[in-house]
């Protein structure tokens, strides 16, 4: 789908600035009931801790329940979080002061996966465009500035008067993003985002971000179950299972060289399009069987214990803790993983 040559632009960070967004040891429980009917817990994210810098793509991956979408609407305020903190800036929130909910609502915007559903079908694109900033008690964009974001997503004026009946998927995903955009937000978290378009529609829509990004330097979450559009867009990546994180890394090194036996799951259910012989032989060995299981009741010791190829007997009982994988190798000390079977130098 994607070109090799082609790569994710370089991190915008200034490392002696705080990053733009820390989220420290993170939970977030529903309630719930068990399968004999008992009160029980949706341990959704269970410990998450990850900073997002200024200008950076973070992918959030894992598969269908692991927490990712939790995650985000915890970041967007949508989601109770029952323990933890979150930084902007450096700067602790305080999410039951409206002052500090206001600002990361001015921070943070967020693009759906349903371009379908999640645009009135009774509003013009204008009022689309607009119903954020009054939403927000802010005055209405201009004429003009309405023109400026069409042209920043790259759809004709003339979209202004129309209705998203008359525009396509890719189109609407758009008009999605145009719409996050009107509040300039610093971090925009694109939550399956291109995941229900056509592979070259999605390449589009990524390629949109990726310029948004680079002419913006909008910092994205870019949460998906597809590691292969995660390669193209991020610079850093982490894995969740169960909600919590198994790995974490440069996107380059975790894609070529996963090291969790479910990242490589992860990596050998990617699309095949474009591979090798080879490399379909490579992503054979990598698979992994069987489904995720109730947060409700995760199994103990590593909650992927019961899928894992690796697994001994400690792995029942011990949890992993995320370590680096190489403190030796300067480049390889943002690699984590959380595995008792992987070793760490
Ligand atoms: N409001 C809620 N009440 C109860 N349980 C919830 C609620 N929201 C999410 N969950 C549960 O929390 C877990 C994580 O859900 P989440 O939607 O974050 O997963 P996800 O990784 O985004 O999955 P998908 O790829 O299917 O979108 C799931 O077990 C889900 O059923
Ligand atoms: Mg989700």
């Amino acid at each position: 789908m994607f070109s090799a040559t082609e790569k994710p632009s370089e991190a915008r960070d200034n490392s002696t600035d705080p990053p733009l967004l820390e989220v420290k040891d993170l939970k977030v429980q529903f309630p719930a009931r068990n399968s004999r009917g008992e009160a029980a817990l949706v341990k959704a994210v269970d410990d998450v801790s990850f900073e997002i810098r200024k200008g950076e793509t973070l992918g959030l991956v894992g598969e269908s329940g692991s927490g990712k979408s939790t995650i985000g609407r915890a970041i967007l305020g949508l989601a109770q979080m029952s323990a933890g903190e979150l930084l902007l800036r450096g700067q602790k929130l305080n999410l039951k002061k409206r002052s500090d909910s206001r600002k990361l609502r001015a921070a943070v915007q967020v693009v759906f996966q349903d371009p379908f559903q999640s645009l009135n079908p009774r509003m013009t694109i204008r009022q689309i465009l607009q119903e954020p900033l009054q939403v927000q008690r802010k005055p209405q964009a201009t004429h003009a500035e309405l023109e400026a974001v069409l042209d920043q997503v790259k759809l004709p004026h003339a979209a202004l008067d129309r209705y998203p009946r008359e525009f396509s998927g890719g189109q609407r995903q758009r008009i999605g993003i145009a719409r996050a955009l009107m509040l300039k937000p610093e971090l925009l978290i694109c939550d399956e985002a291109v995941s229900a378009l056509d592979v070259s529609i999605q390449a589009q829509i990524v390629n949109l971000l990726m310029d948004l990004q680079a002419d913006l330097g909008l910092s994205l979450l870019f949460i998906t179950h597809e590691l292969s559009v995660v390669q193209r867009i991020s610079q850093r990546v982490i894995a969740l299972y169960c909600g919590k994180i198994v790995e974490a890394g440069d996107s380059r090194s975790i894609c070529q060289d996963p090291q969790h036996p479910y990242t490589k799951g992860l990596i050998a259910a990617a699309p095949e399009v474009g591979l090798t012989s080879e490399e379909r032989e490579f992503r054979k060995g990598l698979r992994v069987f069987g489904e995720s299981p109730s947060p409700i009741n995760p199994p103990s010791g590593c909650a992927f214990h019961p899928r894992c190829p690796l697994m001994e007997s400690k792995c029942k009982n011990q949890t992993p803790q995320l370590r680096p994988l190489d403190k030796s190798i300067p480049a390889q000390a943002e690699r984590k993983v959380a595995c008792l079977m992987v070793k760490s130098k």
